[in-house]
């Protein structure tokens, strides 16, 4: 099994961006952790973050047939992009939608998800233990148990 993990703009900055809001661990702490779980679970884990709306359209469309999973954080894109979700209803590959913090109790513009209609769910709200669960829902979804 082939996992892509793809994160969006300024994730790049956590540890030092709103640690209030998004914690102390850096991207590099966060993908070590899910690198280590992967190979507890025995499936192969591939990290994407960009800046740039068109590079995670691009990372999606060449999914298809080279991963089983998708897990994305698409950050501010989740409110508005419609390029990414036009993407992700454009493949096969599931998708799976995670944020750090619980977007529902923020500002109003990010209650709206645009992407997530076209994904399995989203998991939001409990920092590096949303990427950790959505990478072990995947896993049990892909070997087909129960969950
Ligand atoms: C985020 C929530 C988004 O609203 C925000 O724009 C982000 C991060 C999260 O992980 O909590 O950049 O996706």
């Amino acid at each position: 099994m082939k996992i892509l993990v793809i994160n969006g703009p300024n994730l790049n900055l956590l540890g030092t961006r709103e640690p209030e809001i998004y914690g102390n661990l850096t991207l590099e702490k966060i993908n070590s952790v899910l690198l280590k779980r992967a190979q507890d679970l025995n499936v192969e884990i591939n990290f994407f973050q960009s800046n740039v709306e068109g590079e995670i359209v691009t990372q999606i469309q060449n999914a298809q047939n080279n991963f089983d999973f998708i897990l994305l954080n698409a950050a501010a894109f989740t409110h508005y992009s419609i390029a990414i979700r036009d993407a992700i209803s454009a493949i096969n590959v599931p998708v799976i939608e995670i944020h750090l913090s619980n977007i529902h109790k923020r500002e109003e513009f990010r209650h709206n998800s645009v992407i997530s209609a076209v994904v399995i769910g989203q998991i939001c709200g409990f920092g590096l233990d949303s990427y950790i669960s959505a990478l072990e829902i995947a896993v049990r979804k892909f070997r087909g148990e129960y969950c």
